[in-house]
């Protein structure tokens, strides 16, 4: 498996695979416009299929935030979504981010569970965070730029 950058090519397997992981899917223009402006963007493919993608972007000087993370069902608890997020971290610390921010629906207990694998901790429950008015659990994880390969070792 490779993880490299999301060409615009990728975008109808990107939203594929974002259909079919969200009952409240980004639409195709909204997540074009977070690439155009300038988010970080990976796709992970194995023998040239897409299976898998990350959105993060710097929110504050030191704040990254993870904005959407999705795996194709097939290609799950695999290390596709481990492997995204610790691309993604290395990422963090060239930009000195010390904070990486991620909110998720408490009914997703699979991937709460999955960001407490990578380190992540629940911080604070934000109420009708979701249109649907589902409540978000705020997840966080300090990333320490003096520590070597910090995001592989916890
Ligand atoms: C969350 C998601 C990205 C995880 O991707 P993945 O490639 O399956 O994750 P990994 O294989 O790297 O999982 C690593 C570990 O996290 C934990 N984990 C992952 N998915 C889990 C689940 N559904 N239930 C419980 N634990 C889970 C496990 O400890 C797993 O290790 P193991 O398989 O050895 O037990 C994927 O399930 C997905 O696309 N879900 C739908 C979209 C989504 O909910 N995105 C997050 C929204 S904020």
């Amino acid at each position: 498996m490779i993880i490299r950058e999301f060409r615009r090519p990728d975008i109808n397997r990107v939203l594929e695979i974002e259909q079919k992981s969200f009952k409240d899917p980004y639409p195709v223009n909204i997540l074009l416009d977070i690439y155009n402006l300038g988010a970080g963007f990976l796709v992970a493919q194995q023998d040239n299929i897409i299976v898998g993608y990350i959105i993060f972007w710097i929110r504050f000087q030191d704040e990254g935030h993870i904005i959407s993370i999705a795996v194709d069902k097939k290609y799950r608890r695999n290390e596709v979504g481990s492997q995204l997020v610790f691309t993604a971290l290395e990422i963090f610390k060239r930009y000195n981010i010390t904070l990486i921010k991620l909110e998720v629906r408490v009914s997703n207990r699979g991937a709460i569970k999955f960001y407490k694998k990578l380190g992540f901790i629940e911080k604070k429950v934000l109420k009708d965070y979701y249109e649907d008015f589902e409540d978000a659990v705020l997840m966080e994880r300090n990333l320490d730029k003096k520590k070597d390969n910090d995001a592989r070792m916890e």
